[in-house]
């Protein structure tokens, strides 16, 4: 990866509102603008001249902006379902920023690789998506529950999940990569009878 200082590299920023249009969800201003500052400063560091190209991961080859939007929509639903059934409100903002920024990293993390396919950037192998996302999102001000979200959200990063909205997005997240097949989930078994 080459990284280039933010609008530096020739490239036009993101088309935001029509690539991720769940972005109208998120109320508070400043918030969305945090959102909005992440995704165009890695973006501009990133090495891909189409952002529709950048992968899930390496086996799963889904666009990670699809994987990001459905991860948002599925922890709006289970939102509106915990509060229709049991009266648990979480705070919708947070949920939709966090889903938003967790995995824009990913563009940073991979690169494309000469034989048309997909390889971890030198930053992806030491660092991971989540700690080198977090660190930008700290820079561009994003608040902590968010950097929390980013940084617990992925088992390259030993943090916990700070929050009950982190804990829903986990799964969101993780119910996403079930459904393109890409489940790496580890269950650990108690011999409880
Ligand atoms: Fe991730």
């Amino acid at each position: 990866m080459t990284a280039s200082p933010a609008g530096g590299d020739g490239k036009a920023d993101l088309d935001l509102a029509v690539l991720l249009p769940e972005l109208a969800e998120i109320g508070d201003d400043e918030l969305r603008a945090g959102v909005e500052a992440l995704w165009q400063r890695l973006w501009h560091l990133s090495s891909w001249t189409d952002v529709m190209d950048v992968p899930v991961a390496s086996h799963i080859a889904t666009p990670q902006v699809n994987h990001t939007r459905a991860v948002t929509r599925m922890a709006l639903a289970m939102a509106d379902i915990v509060s229709e059934l049991h009266g648990v409100e979480l705070r919708r903002d947070l949920l939709v920023a966090a889903a938003l920024v967790q995995d824009a990293c990913k563009m940073i993390e991979y690169e494309a690789d000469e034989a048309g396919g997909t390889r971890r950037t030198e930053i992806g192998r030491k660092l991971g998506h989540a700690a080198y996302g977090a660190a930008v999102a700290i820079e561009v001000g994003l608040p902590l529950d968010v950097v929390n979200v980013i940084l617990s959200h992925s088992p390259d990063a030993s943090v916990p999940w700070g929050s009950v909205e982190a804990r829903i997005l986990v799964n969101a997240d993780q119910a996403d990569v079930a459904a393109l097949g890409g489940d790496r989930f580890i269950r650990k078994m108690f011999q409880y009878r």
